[in-house]
């Protein structure tokens, strides 16, 4: 004869192994996903920026989500395999935060694009900005003279959590300037890629376009709280 209590516990342990199968079926932790290009195409017929341009930039952009997930596959196979002393091994491990922030960098940069609205008077990432730059137009000017700089990469307005501060930052090409734990709130990109379709090497002309076009909405909901 089975005692009620033993049925209860069976019943138990059935129910918690059907959770902890359907948990790991339905790609709960452990289970890693590749990253999924985003869908700006929503930003087509902007002033300033032609669709040929914007396609093109689309199209850069999912190279960078295609090649981060290919190196993190091959650099976990590679280290299953033991390959981790290899120079190859070496080559992908620097390569991938290139490729990463190509990929994530894009995302921001849409991401803060499309807007119609200035910045708010009142807001509070406009006090910000005057508190760390004096005005609104000196931090514009810096903003748009570090864009000016030869050479290809990003600027970014970003905050620093541990201190509060806001800085202007040139990221020269994808990786090299990052600050360490800042939270990025607005990146313009640089790349001639970027401008030369539309403006030739008028790169103050794209950047004035990018400005017209700031999703300052979107930019002051990067903030820290
Ligand atoms: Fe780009």
């Amino acid at each position: 004869m089975v005692r009620p209590w033993l049925m209860v516990i069976s019943s138990m342990l059935a129910l918690l192994l059907a959770c902890g199968a359907g948990g790991q079926g339905s790609g709960g932790e452990g289970m890693v996903k590749d990253f999924v290009p985003q869908d700006f195409s929503a930003l087509k017929g902007m002033k300033g920026f032609s669709d040929k341009a914007l396609e093109l930039h689309f199209t850069l952009y999912q190279g960078y989500v295609k090649n981060t997930n290919l190196l993190a596959q091959e650099l976990a196979k590679m280290a299953a395999q033991n390959q981790t002393a290899s120079p190859a091994y070496a080559e992908l491990k620097r390569r991938f935060g290139w490729e990463f922030n190509g990929m994530r960098l894009h995302e921001l940069y849409f991401g803060n694009l499309g807007g119609k609205e200035p910045l708010a008077a009142d807001s509070k990432l406009k006090k910000k900005i005057e508190a760390n730059f004096g005005s609104f137009d000196q931090w514009a000017a810096d903003f748009k003279a570090t864009g000016a700089m030869r050479g290809i990469g990003w600027v970014v307005l970003c905050e620093d959590p541990v201190s509060g501060r806001l800085f202007n930052v040139w990221i020269n090409e994808h990786d090299l300037g990052h600050l360490a734990g800042v939270t990025p709130l607005l990146i313009m990109d640089v790349f001639e890629h970027a401008f030369i379709p539309d403006y030739g090497l008028k790169r103050a002309e794209y950047i004035q376009a990018f400005f017209d076009n700031i999703n300052w909405k979107a930019v002051e909901g990067r903030m820290g709280k």
